[in-house]
């Protein structure tokens, strides 16, 4: 039987990688449609779907579609089902755990999402340890640091292999500018993005952007930093009910992970936002902020600096820090509430 480093260097010829990925909730409104785009993404070549129910079938459906990965179905009925799933992943993405309705805020669903994310958490940390974890629950300005908790919990913490992801902020920026400038989106720079992934914890640089910077008015700006800041409740307000934004996310978080995986198979300047454990703010008691990071066959290779502010841009960042500490000590306060 070929070894797993024989199978690479054989996949390197052809230029393909083989990644393990699996997908915690993978038959939800984000599951379902990213799973699609990881069975799309010829660096994947084992995809584990994982749910409460119904995986199987997101899966034998998925694995008609003729690209090079094994696609495999797992549910919380069968014995070891999360274990068999997780196992031996290098990458494991997590979109588990219930949507806001119209009136929530993100932080309304941590009572429920906080233990789905506890005990995928625990079981990640147990099957798949040395796996890039990215988080797409929310709020994820608590649930990533309650991936810490349990990972450090079990000895297993890795800074540089745990991810909030923030990129659906990213790719908003991006098409709302285009919208107030008249420009192509998929041609436009990144805006960076810095804080968290909440209301007045996304922190839009548009002084760092030329285009920003240099086209629009100050009202323009002002209406473009609430757009970012509030376009999950956009989403939310349109679907009247049915959830949250699924197919944009399944998007971003595609393109992370797609960054990721880039990463991991020595890919040099992949550049992503992302929320991690930075040492920023540390000395202010935030152990975790979103920002640009390289990532690298380790996971995050270097966290980039962020850059200068504007004076109102750093009266936004000191704004956000009381309400992005809060958040994140909760995360860590309901691990230590349970040991
Ligand atoms: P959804 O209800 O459509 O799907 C969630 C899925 O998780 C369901 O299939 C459900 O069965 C599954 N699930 C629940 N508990 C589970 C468990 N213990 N183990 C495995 N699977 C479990 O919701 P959705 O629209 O896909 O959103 C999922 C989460 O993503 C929400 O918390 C939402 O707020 C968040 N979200 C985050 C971002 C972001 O930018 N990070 C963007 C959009 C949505
Ligand atoms: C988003 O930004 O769309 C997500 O975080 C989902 C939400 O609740 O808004």
């Amino acid at each position: 039987m070929l070894s797993r480093i024989a199978i690479k260097r054989c996949f390197s010829q052809t230029t393909i990688n083989p990644y393990k990925v699996s997908v915690l909730g993978a038959c939800g409104g984000i599951g379902q449609p990213l799973s699609l785009l990881l069975k799309l993404n010829p660096k994947v070549t084992s995809l584990n779907l994982y749910d409460l129910k119904n995986a199987k079938g997101v899966a034998t459906d998925l694995s008609h579609i003729p690209t090079n990965s094994t696609v495999k179905g797992f549910s919380a009925d069968e014995a070891d089902g999360l274990h068999n799933a997780l196992k031996d992943s290098d990458l494991v993405v997590i979109p588990a755990g219930v949507p806001r309705k119209p009136g929530m805020t993100r932080d309304d669903l941590f009572n429920i999402n906080a233990g789905i994310v506890y005990d995928l958490a625990k079981a990640t940390a147990e099957a798949a340890p040395n796996a890039c974890v990215l988080i797409i629950s929310n709020p994820v300005n608590s649930t990533v640091p309650i991936v810490a908790e349990v990972f450090k919990k079990l000895g297993k913490y890795n800074p540089k292999k745990l991810f909030g992801v923030t990129t659906l902020d990213s790719i908003r920026s991006a098409r709302f500018l285009s919208e107030l400038t008249n420009t192509d989106p998929t041609q436009n720079k990144r805006i960076s993005i810095i804080g968290g992934h909440s209301g007045v914890t996304i922190l839009p640089l548009l002084s760092q952007d030329e285009l920003a910077s240099t086209k629009l008015s100050k009202e323009q700006k002002d209406a473009l930093i609430h757009r970012i800041q509030f376009g999950g409740d956009e989403v939310v307000k349109a679907k009247n009910g049915a959830g949250s934004a699924t197919l944009s996310m399944a998007q971003a978080g595609s393109k992370f992970a797609d960054a990721v995986l880039k990463g991991l198979a020595g890919e040099e300047n992949v550049i992503e936002p992302t929320f991690i454990d930075s040492p920023i703010l540390k000395d202010e008691g935030i152990d975790f902020f979103a920002q640009l990071v390289k990532l690298g066959p380790e996971g995050v290779k270097e966290i980039l600096p962020i850059g200068n502010l504007s004076k109102e841009e750093l009266e936004l960042l000191e704004n956000c820090k009381d309400a992005l500490k809060k958040n994140i000590k909760k995360g860590t306060d309901f691990v230590d509430n349970k040991h």
